[in-house]
């Protein structure tokens, strides 16, 4: 649906987006490739729309998890190349082919069953994973990974176009263990180019190793968290790189009311309201990603003010109380007013970082977490230019 009728969304600011992309981009080499990761229906911003985004804005690949959220682009008619980060099956590889999916390779079984690909027009794109310190996926020992790399080139119906790292530690402060990840890959970069070998995507950072060591990325960037506007850690550089946060969830009071002295609020009446309290009703809960673990610990932002969320968050509503704005307001004045829980609102901001932390996870997991209720609306120059409701 290209509409939505509740009174809850989210805006994601691709002007944001953009200007996140160069922010990061200045610090590169010229010329590095950026692969966007959009794996998590683009870390909850919508993927559809994020990855229409990426492609208007000229980025060179897109990032997902797995087979499905590929396809699932490639269904939506998102035709530039896309990555497979994560496994795929080897009785999968031949639809991978199929929908020209490039996919990441690492496992012996699947390299026997790309063997048995016919060359299509087109033959697989893989790039090869090796694990220098990760302990995820890939091949392990550079030996280990330079044979897997000639028995994949030798092979007629694979283009080896790229070979790719992780970093494990690459946001925090010490950059020790990050050096000697590199130093494992580039042993394998070096012998690459020696070979002469043409394979011209050779890639390692994600937005902390792009943002902090950006001699340490090889020839394309995979950006995640820094592309929606927020710092992979408290620790990486932040003083030249200044990101604008994408997302902004918002909803409207949808019952305001004055209750009588010791009202129990929401389930289990674990908070009772105090006399004459203002209460306001929002329409937002659980199931839209407002964790239940926020219960007593969230705010709000109303008419630029912060005021606390109170009894138990339900699966789709929660409540609020309205003390704070007694004096300036009347209880009609904030019926139907705009609420933010996380962005801005005046000069007041509730950051995803806040959030996260009153939960004990981090902002990836926050945006992640914001479920497909939530229709979402995408400006660029200031004006919406799309609406995603997939309810
Ligand atoms: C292999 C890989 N590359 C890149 C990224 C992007 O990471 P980030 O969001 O920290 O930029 C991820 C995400 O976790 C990943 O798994």
């Amino acid at each position: 649906m290209s509409t939505y009728y509740r009174p809850t969304w989210a805006d994601i600011s691709l002007d944001a987006l953009y200007h996140n992309i160069e922010q990061v981009r200045k610090g590169l080499k010229p010329g590095t490739k950026i692969l966007a990761s959009v794996k998590a229906n683009a870390y909850g911003h919508g993927v559809v729309e994020i990855a229409r985004a990426a492609q208007r804005y000229g980025l060179d690949y897109l990032g997902v998890a797995f087979l499905d959220e590929a396809l699932q682009l490639r269904s939506e008619g998102i035709m530039m190349p896309i990555l497979v980060l994560g496994f795929v099956a080897p009785e999968h590889l031949e639809l991978a082919q199929q929908h020209r999916v490039t996919v990441t390779l690492y496992r012996e079984d699947q390299l026997a069953a790309a063997s048995g690909l016919t060359a299509q027009d087109e033959r697989l794109k893989v790039h090869i994973k090796v694990d220098t310190g990760m302990g995820r996926l890939g091949v392990l020992g550079t030996a280990e990974a330079l044979d897997f790399i000639q028995r994949a080139r030798a092979l007629d119906s694979l283009d080896v176009e790229g070979i790719f790292t992780h970093y494990s530690k690459a946001d925090e402060a010490d950059k020790a263990y990050t050096a000697l990840q590199y130093e494992r890959f580039h042993e394998i970069e070096r012998y690459v180019r020696q070979q002469g070998w043409d394979i011209p995507i050779i890639h390692a950072a994600n937005s902390a190793g792009s943002m902090d060591t950006p001699q340490w990325t090889g020839d394309m960037v995979r950006l995640g968290i820094a592309m929606y506007g927020m710092y992979p850690s408290d620790e990486v550089e932040k003083q030249h790189i200044k990101l604008e946060p994408v997302l902004s969830l918002k909803t409207r009071l949808v019952h305001t009311k004055q209750v009588p002295d010791d009202w129990g609020i929401s389930y289990g009446a674990r908070y009772y309201a105090k006399q004459n309290e203002w209460i306001g009703t929002l329409p937002i809960g659980y199931a839209d990603g407002f964790s239940r673990m926020l219960t007593g610990k969230a705010q709000v932002l109303l008419k630029g003010t912060r005021i606390p969320v109170v009894g138990a968050i339900c699966m789709d509503q929660c409540m609020v109380s309205l003390e704070k704005l007694k004096q300036h307001y009347t209880l009609e004045e904030l019926h139907d007013q705009e609420v933010v829980l996380i962005g801005k609102q005046g000069s007041e901001c509730i950051s995803m970082e806040e959030v996260a932390d009153q939960i004990g996870t981090i902002n990836y997991e926050l945006t992640c977490a914001l479920s497909s209720r939530v229709p979402r609306r995408y400006i660029e120059n200031g004006k919406v230019i799309a609406i995603s409701n997939r309810v």
